[in-house]
């Protein structure tokens, strides 16, 4: 493999002769040389490919612009410019293919909106490119927490007959002619002719299907695409985004909690480590000092409360709010940010939610009122991870879902965990585009996914 670029910046000044290739970010005269920033995308600052005038063709370096791709060849030799330690001195230089005038990444400034519009050509930008790379280090450390800490990868169905969270708010995947749909004698389509023989969505968390082999493996993960029919047009909200979902055999809330906080940490501190260069790049260009903010909370414990507790502190200042808190509310983003930037000052995890808010699985308190669920709430964003310990007892959790209408013959698998070696468990999800959100202090969750799927939005 050619060495890339970010290897050839740590090289020592050397006589051999080597390869660089890469995308011109910008070009520079001055009398006698010619600076060419070659990146090639591995890291955030470019080489500089250094010209002598006198040994390249005019019309060669002529031809040389703003986004066209090279392939350099040449020394590495001590910098004297004070930007970099070495560059690359080159013996001959090739325009690969070259980018003419109307090329959209011009050197000036461009707006992240404008940006999303070019998707296809923005992650050789700082920004995307960053984040990209800030991404890929967060996916590879998902996994290498859980593969250290015993818990297996499992892939569950995109396709689906069950709503996990019961939101409604589910994309139908039919093969039927919507023109002209076979339908019952009462009128209601009949899916019995459809692909599946039955109504199938895509999914919107993989957690019923993890929990199945949670109970046979004892620690499982899933991680991959999930799809809400979302229609709120947010910055946190995407209609396909990725989920991290661990799940836990023996293991109540207070493990479940304490497996979020290690992992968040885990994760953060990853990337603190493997992407310095992108994350100073971050606190001074995107978000002032989040390089700092994540080390902090890497150090410190989250803060706990219970969602009561929220309640009572969100009341003390309810007129800060454009929506009213009361007990039995669910919590608004506003509520959310308040409660980790004003009262807490870190993240804060947030425990035993009304039954009323939360889905049909989650583990009854003796109260009869509220769940053993909890969510962690991050400065900035509110709500990255959503989590409970699951109701394992057979008889509640039929009496459970009779309450809420679901039937039961769309669960008897499920009942069938329950009904079969039992046992306390729990799980979390993990939102991961507002992870790297977090991490990064990218404002729109739209700039931290290649390619973001929202309403009225699926191009690329
Ligand atoms: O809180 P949620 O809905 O929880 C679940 O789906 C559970 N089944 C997870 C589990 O216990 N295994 O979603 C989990 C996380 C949220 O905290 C949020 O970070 C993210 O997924 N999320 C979204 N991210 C982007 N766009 C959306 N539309 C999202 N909806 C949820
Ligand atoms: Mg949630």
């Amino acid at each position: 493999m050619q060495t890339v670029i970010k290897e050839l910046k740590t090289m020592q000044p050397g006589p051999a002769l080597v390869k660089a290739s890469g995308w011109v970010r910008t070009k520079r005269d001055s009398k006698n040389v010619c600076f060419i920033e070659v990146n090639d995308g591995t890291c955030l600052k470019g080489l500089q490919v250094v010209a002598d005038k006198a040994v390249f063709d005019n019309n060669l370096l002529n031809s040389i612009s703003t986004g066209c791709s090279v392939e350099c060849e040449g020394q590495i030799v001590a910098s004297e410019g004070g930007d970099q330690a070495v560059e690359l001195k080159a013996t001959s230089i090739e325009v690969i293919g070259d980018a003419p005038a109307d090329y959209p990444l011009q050197k000036k400034r461009h707006t992240l909106e404008y940006l999303r519009d070019i998707a296809h050509l923005r992650a050789r930008t700082n920004t995307i490119g960053a984040v990209a790379r800030v991404r890929s280090k967060m996916a590879f450390a998902v996994h290498k927490f859980f593969q250290e800490n015993d818990f297996y990868y499992v892939n569950t169905p995109l396709i689906t007959a069950s709503d996990c969270e019961g939101a409604g708010q589910l994309f139908q995947v039919t093969t039927l002619d919507l023109a002209n749909p076979p339908r019952l004698e009462d009128g209601r389509i009949d899916y019995s002719k459809d692909f599946f023989g039955k109504h199938t969505s895509l999914t919107v968390s993989g957690q019923l299907e993890g929990e199945t082999y949670a109970t046979a493996l004892r620690n499982i993960y899933t991680f991959g695409p999930t799809f809400r029919a979302e229609n709120s047009n947010t910055k946190r909200h995407l209609a396909e985004f990725w989920m991290v979902e661990p799940e836990m055999s023996f293991c109540t809330l207070e493990g479940d909690m304490e497996i979020a906080e290690s992992f968040l940490k885990y994760v953060f501190k990853y990337v603190l480590e493997e992407c310095d260069e992108d994350m100073e790049f971050f606190s001074k260009f995107i978000e002032p000092g989040v390089k700092d903010t994540i080390v902090h909370v890497v150090e410190t414990p989250f803060a706990h409360m219970t969602y009561t507790e929220a309640v009572k502190e969100l009341e003390k200042h309810g007129d800060k709010f454009e929506f009213k808190p009361f007990w039995g509310c669910d919590l608004q983003t506003e509520h959310e940010r308040f409660l980790t930037e004003e009262v807490c000052h870190r993240p804060v995890i947030v425990t035993d939610y009304p039954k009323e808010i939360k889905s049909f699985y989650m583990k009854l308190n003796d109260d009869g009122k509220t769940v053993r669920a909890m969510d962690v709430l991050a400065p900035r964003l509110g709500e990255i991870i959503g989590g409970s310990e699951r109701e394992y007892r057979y008889d509640v959790l039929k009496a459970r879902m009779a309450e809420l209408g679901l039937r039961e013959e769309d669960y008897w698998w499920y009942l069938d965990l329950r009904k079969y070696g039992t046992v306390p468990h729990s799980g979390f999800g993990l939102g991961f585009e507002r992870a790297v959100q977090y991490v990064t202090g990218m404002q729109n969750i739209r700039d931290v996914i290649p390619y973001p799927r929202a309403a009225k939005q699926a191009d690329f």
